[in-house]
């Protein structure tokens, strides 16, 4: 069995499709967010998860905030750390110490894209097709190597809403699958790649209508 522990900032509806999973040999441990008020704490711990609210505005520097948070993080033992909607940049000692073993999603096809505004971006770009990348977290913002990936298109009338809100069913499907695939230990980064698209994972790929 997998323990994970899963990094919120917000309302967390991906830590819930996660959790609604039920994914085979994973087992979720704790869900922990920066923000004590952040909606999707309540969410789990109605639910018999055990949550953990530490406010990053209590502590003097990035540093000394991550530090606690992994401590926090290291009494649940995860095999897994899930950054779903976590909105804070990371220290360098931080990434290095889950290297390998920390997921974030990112409602872009990166590396297009990486940082805040994705979706206007992407319609300011006359981009038309969007979606959402799973990756491994490294030291670089928004970079790592990619597990996932799911595209929808952009429409001509498109907002940042609309194209946001069509981006998000695709994440709430991805990321429960990226993390089916690391509990079964189906995740393995050579040469700074994820290999092995399987049948099943490019059968899921080609439903996506593509212009
Ligand atoms: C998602 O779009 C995620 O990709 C981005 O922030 C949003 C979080 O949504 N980083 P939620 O908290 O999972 O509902």
């Amino acid at each position: 069995m997998k323990n994970i522990v899963i990094l919120i900032s917000g309302r967390g509806s991906n830590m819930q499709a996660i959790v609604d999973a039920d994914i085979p040999g994973a087992r979720i441990a704790a869900v922990i967010a920066n923000r004590p008020d952040a909606a999707g704490l309540a969410w789990a711990a109605a639910r018999g998860i055990a949550t953990v609210g530490l406010d990053h505005k209590q502590f003097a520097s990035r540093e000394a905030f991550d530090e606690r948070l992994a401590a926090e993080i290291d009494a649940f033992q995860p095999d897994l750390v899930v950054l779903a909607g976590f909105m804070r940049i990371l220290t360098p000692a931080f990434t290095a110490r889950y290297e390998g073993r920390m997921l974030n999603i990112h409602p872009s096809l990166l590396p297009s894209f990486p940082g805040l505004h994705t979706h206007q971006r992407a319609i300011d770009m006359g981009c038309k097709v969007a979606g959402c990348t799973v990756h491994f977290v490294t030291a670089e913002l928004d970079h790592g190597p990619i597990v996932a990936q799911a595209v929808v298109p952009v429409l001509d009338d498109d907002t940042e809403t609309t194209l946001a809100s069509r981006v998000l069913q695709q994440e709430h499907r991805l990321y429960p699958e990226a993390v089916r695939r690391f509990a079964a230990g189906e995740l393995q980064i050579r040469n700074g790649r994820i290999g092995g698209v399987d049948a099943a994972a490019a059968g899921l790929a080609l439903q996506v209508p593509v212009l």
